[in-house]
């Protein structure tokens, strides 16, 4: 080979390994030991992640030979010890196993599903919540779980709205840092501890049409700044893993995603955590039509930064080859392995590999029963209220109807795989215990919420005939929603609806209790109920909770972290929409357009001639058993300096007769930009407590910093003008005020 082309070929090899060398940043002395002691075949064992089946001998010969570096869904401590032996004892080095699980709300305690533990609001409640089910799950040998998701979720047919914190970046970003702080606690070392993993990185929430794995195409602004900052504040609350998602991204899968694992994780966010794939989906990126086959997988992935796969075999069936070969460098290898072992050196695993079995099934403790039984109770939103709530000290006699009345197993919603149902506190149950056995009639009718069954009315409704109220649970079973149970039609369902009708028919007040995975169309319901409480899928204590909330005991203080449609067909639905050229003004609605209508009789502006487009109710819509008062926004000057903050503030009072819990939602809207912006952006908000007659002003600071967006050129901008300011108890009520950013 010629001098020249022989240059021309080192310069190629050169910038190949350049672009390939790792951010291989400073480990520890043990891990930095480690990497110059392990072989190839070591070090691609450590990235290799499997379903456990149970201390089997094909396990277990895998686990010797160094093929395992982590286990999920392994649950039983005795189990987990022995598989962890063979690792520690068995092995060249004794590199200890992780074991994992989807510990997503509660490990045996049940609390509340994400979606309603994001309507309580409350970062504390949430981080207790996850601090309870990692004390319970490390019980187990659980040391790290696939929790917080935090993806941004804006179509209710999708079915993993469950597992989210809803619609809105700030309360996501919030709410998902709390769990990360509740599985970690202070120091991950501790054994009662699990690694966090914030998922799915990134987009999984705008697969289109709401239907899951889809692809997902996302304008730049929108992955900036909606889908991206809840993951960067995870990153930046110390997430020790990410796990990325299933979906495309404008063509290329997050798996293979350079902008997301290295320019974003990895580069802007300063990520030293380790990144896992989701289930498999190194090797979907050959049926996405990106991977030729399961080696092409295994160099994409690995060469974009994903360090450990989840049970597609890519990396323990190629990624030695691919080193041997030259495609993927031995630099890239090491960071991949640094990072895995990294991992389980902060989990303290080198020098404590065993569960505790004298500590072991930790379970049900009282005060985590409290813990879950508030938090489904601060999940708890009423939605509507002619008076008939709270139920009056002695309200007669009490039926009980709807399919979601007595659902031991489906009250707990989606990823519930480890709690017994017969621990699961039902409504029905909870009521008898509060007004007596006599005095609550069991006239549940349909047994399910699929349930079709016309003779079901039929009992429910002569079980009913001489109440006095009835309370009807409706909703979903826990299966209608989660991973790849997506739905297209939103209302409730089999036969509730016809149900509601026909109990309504014995004009007796009706409130309807939903307990559902996701935002449902209740319109119809809506109309027949004299009050509604909606409280999504709540877990264990769902049972007391309801009745602490029905009686009057707790004062409903939940809020909607998603909006609710009016019907199906409005999805995608959030509040902050852009305004349009053609902003909906008057509605002429489907029933009003007269006969033979003009072409242009109904506006020509932007709305659903069935249907409107507003929600049912808005993101941030919570009703309480009293009522606030809040006063115009008042400001404390009407311009503002890019280095200057101005106060917005609002007088918050309680107008009636007991005490109350009630939050203040500030709401910032950018009237021109060089690319148009939603008319509004929640950037804050503050639960406040007030007792009857009780007024204070809720102050908040408004900085440029909460007017920055990402502009066309991928630039953080704060771009002079004018700037509306709303502080209101949802995303659709109250007036702006204006102030000018010079
Ligand atoms: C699933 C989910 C992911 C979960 C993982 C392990 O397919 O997408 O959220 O953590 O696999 O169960």
């Amino acid at each position: 080979m010629n001098n020249n082309i022989k240059r021309g070929a080192i310069i190629v090899l050169a910038s190949v390994a350049l672009f390939q060398s790792a951010d291989v940043s400073a480990h520890s002395k043990r891990v930095e030991d480690l990497l110059s002691r392990m072989t190839v075949a070591e070090k691609v064992g450590q990235l290799n992640q499997l379903s456990g089946w149970g201390y089997a001998p094909g396990m277990t010969a895998m686990i010797r030979a160094g093929q395992v570096s982590s286990l999920l869904n392994e649950v039983d401590p005795v189990v987990v010890n022995k598989l962890q032996k063979v690792a520690v004892d068995s092995t060249r080095l004794g590199i200890p196993l992780i074991f994992a699980r989807d510990v997503i709300h509660g490990f045996k305690t049940m609390f509340p599903i994400p979606l309603g533990q994001a309507a309580t609001w409350d970062a504390e409640t949430v981080r207790q919540g996850a601090a309870i089910a990692a004390d319970e799950a490390s019980s187990a040998g659980v040391r790290w779980t696939f929790s917080p998701m935090v993806d941004i979720a804006r179509d209710a047919r999708w079915g993993r709205i469950a597992e989210g914190f809803g619609e809105d970046p700030y309360l996501t970003s919030l709410l998902g840092v709390a769990m990360v702080k509740g599985y970690q606690g202070d120091d991950l070392s501790r054994p009662n501890t699990m690694a966090a993993c914030t998922k799915h990185f990134a987009g999984y929430g705008y697969g289109e049409g709401g239907r899951d794995y889809n692809s997902a195409y996302i304008a730049p602004g929108v992955l900036e700044d909606v889908i991206l900052p809840p993951f960067e504040a995870c990153a930046k609350a110390g997430s020790a893993t990410f796990m990325n998602s299933f979906n495309e991204i404008n063509g290329i899968p997050a798996n293979a995603s350079h902008y997301l694992l290295k320019d974003k994780l990895r580069k802007a966010w300063n990520y030293d955590g380790m990144v896992v794939s989701d289930w498999n989906s190194a090797m979907q990126m050959v049926p996405q039509g990106y991977a030729r086959d399961l080696r092409d997988a295994a160099r994409i992935a690995a060469l974009a930064g994903m360090d450990m796969d989840m049970e597609s075999h890519a990396y323990i069936g190629n990624l030695q080859d691919l080193v041997e070969k030259g495609e993927v460098s031995m630099a890239v290898l090491d960071s991949l392995t640094a990072n895995v072992l990294t991992l389980k050196e902060r989990l303290g695993l080198f020098d404590n590999p065993y569960v505790d079995l004298g500590k072991a099934n930790r379970y049900y403790a009282p005060e985590s029963l409290k813990a879950a039984r508030q938090a489904a109770a601060m999940s708890a939103i009423l939605l509507k209220n002619d008076g008939v709530l709270p139920l009056k000290a002695r309200p007669g006699r009490i039926a009980v109807a709807g399919p979601m009345a007595d659902a031991k197993h489906d009250q707990n919603g989606t990823w519930s795989f480890d709690m017994e149902k017969e621990r699961t506190v039902t409504p029905l149950a909870s009521l008898r215990e509060r007004y007596g056995k006599k005095n609550v009639i069991d006239a549940r009718g349909l047994e399910f919420s699929r349930d079709k069954e016309r003779a079901h009315i039929d009992r429910a409704v002569a079980a009913a005939a001489d109440a006095d109220i009835i309370l009807y649970f409706a909703g979903e079973e826990a299966v209608l929603s989660g991973e790849a149970h997506c739905r297209t039609d939103l209302t409730l369902p089999g036969a509730q609806a016809a149900e509601l009708q026909a109990l309504k028919a014995l004009d007796k007040p009706v409130v309807v209790v939903v307990m559902a995975g996701r935002p449902l169309e209740i319109s119809e319901q809506n109309d027949l109920a004299d009050a509604i409480v909606y409280y999504f899928h709540p877990g264990t204590m769902g049972g007391p909770a309801i009745v602490d909330v029905l009686s009057g005991d707790f004062n409903p203080q939940g809020h909607l972290p998603v909006c609710l449609p009016r019907t199906s067909g409005q999805m995608p639905l959030y509040y902050a929409q852009t305004n349009t050229g053609r902003p909906a003004s008057e509605i002429v609605l489907i029933d009003d357009i007269p006969l033979e209508a003009g072409q242009t009789s109904t506006g020509c502006t932007s709305f659903y001639l069935d249907a409107g487009n507003t929600p049912l109710y808005p993101f941030g819509y919570g009703l309480s058993y009293t009522e606030f008062d809040f006063s115009p926004v008042r400001l404390s000057s009407a311009t503002m300096d890019r280095e200057g903050n101005i106060t917005a503030t609002c007088t918050v009072t309680n107008k009636g007769d007991r005490e109350g819990t009630t939050i203040a939602q500030l709401y910032v809207g950018d009237k021109v930009a060089s690319l148009v912006q939603p008319v509004k952006v929640m950037k804050n908000f503050e639960k406040i407590i007030l007792k009857p007659g009780e007024s204070r002003d809720v102050n908040f600071t408004i900085t440029a910093d909460n007017l920055m967006f990402t502009d066309r050129n991928m630039n953080r901008v704060v771009e002079p003008g004018e700037f509306n300011v709303w502080i209101a108890s949802d995303s659709q009520t109250g007036k702006p005020v204006t102030f000018n950013l010079n």
